[in-house]
């Protein structure tokens, strides 16, 4: 199995090739700037291509079984590695978590895919693949779904987001500050107030106030949960430091956290679903170090397309892999995840 690495060089691009390598996974180094490339990982193979050249961007991935893309901002340039990888005929994921271009992604190029026998399951790290998975999971446990919301909770211990996270937000800021686009009705839409204002983080001592966030389980869920509404909420905190990321902030941070940063950190995704009968369960994953994780997903994503294949197509990880089977390979990473039925702790308005 040989893996092309797109972005190599960047923060999380140096993470995923640790981990292809700790994996004994052939890799192939692409960027567009064949120097840096060398600089990130001596003695690797590496291949410049830029996103303005499909050929040639195509041609770095032709021996290659997948592509796993983290070079963001991924709405500035993430299309056109989805456009090659698909004219190659590799199998393609990508770390991105920002959600219209997800969106586009599912929107644009299901056909293509499908047509050259490619999967494509962008948006897998350490918020969207669990998230989409736990979601999964704890809908089936109440299914009818009247109503599900995903939350993110990030405890950073003091280490900044990545240079590149804080770029890829800034190319998005209108998501943060409005708070991006909830499902409802069969549709996305970016105007629906959140249902809910306060939850209950398992780490927290009580309900904390929450408010809408653009998170990618939006996007993806609805393309296999059956439910008239689903939203994303982070903790108001995290709202407001997303919305004020200005180029100022992006070049006065770090290129990512210390190891030491990184590993103190901890991720949680929960999914909450009420069944149109009125019975709700509740769906937890946790793990470390947010962008470590993102490098073991991104790994395991592309190895599972290409050793035990997935329907062509661009799928939500749900639709590409098997949820239990990839929540228990996390497990071996440090994660823990749970489903439980019951009453959910709620504050909001609730569907009417
Ligand atoms: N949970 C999450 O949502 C999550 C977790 C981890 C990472 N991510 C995402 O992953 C992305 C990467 O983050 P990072 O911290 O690794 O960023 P980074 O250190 O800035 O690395 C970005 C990489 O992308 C390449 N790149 C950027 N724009 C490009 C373009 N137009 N054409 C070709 N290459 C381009 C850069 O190449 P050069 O060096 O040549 O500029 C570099 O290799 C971000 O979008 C981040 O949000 C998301």
């Amino acid at each position: 199995m040989k893996i092309a690495v797109y972005g190599a060089n960047g923060y999380t691009g140096r993470l995923v090739v640790a981990e292809l390598a700790r994996r004994g996974i052939d890799l192939v180094l692409v960027g567009r700037d064949i120097e840096r490339l060398r600089k990130a990982a001596a003695g690797t193979e590496a291949r410049a291509a830029g996103v303005d050249d499909t050929a040639a961007l195509a041609g770095a991935f032709h021996d290659c079984d997948a592509v796993i893309n983290c070079a963001g901002p991924f709405s500035v340039s993430g299309e056109a590695v989805v456009r090659a990888a698909i004219r190659a005929g590799r199998h393609y994921v990508d770390i991105s978590g920002e959600q219209l271009y997800l969106k586009r992604i599912h929107d644009t190029f299901a056909q293509e895919a499908t047509n050259a026998g490619v999967t494509v399951v962008p948006g897998v790290n350490d918020d969207g693949l669990p998230s989409d998975l736990i979601a999964h999971l704890a809908a089936r446990r109440v299914s009818p779904v009247a109503e599900l919301v995903i939350a993110l909770d990030l405890a950073r211990s003091g280490a900044a987001p990545s240079r590149g996270t804080l770029r890829s937000a800034l190319a998005n800021i209108g998501t943060f500050t409005g708070g991006g686009l909830t499902y409802r009705d069969g549709d996305w839409r970016p105007d629906v107030p959140a249902l809910r204002t306060s939850i209950a983080f398992p780490a927290g001592t009580g309900p904390a106030p929450v408010a809408r966030f653009p998170l990618p389980g939006v996007v993806t869920v609805p393309r296999h949960v059956s439910a008239r509404h689903v939203e994303g909420v982070v903790r108001t905190e995290l709202v407001a430091a997303f919305s004020a990321v200005t180029p100022e902030v992006v070049d006065s941070v770090p290129d990512g956290p210390s190891e030491d940063g990184r590993r103190a950190g901890r991720w949680t995704v929960m999914a909450e679903a009420t069944g149109q009968d009125g019975r709700s369960a509740r769906g937890v994953v946790s793990g470390p170090d947010t962008y470590g994780s993102t490098a073991v997903i991104a790994v395991e994503s592309a190895r599972r397309l290409v050793a035990g294949g997935a329907e062509p197509g661009v799928l939500a990880p749900a639709q590409a892999y098997d949820p239990i089977g990839f929540l228990d390979f996390l497990t071996e990473h440090g994660a823990t995840w749970a489903v439980e039925v019951g009453p959910a702790p709620r504050t909001g308005p609730g569907l009417t």
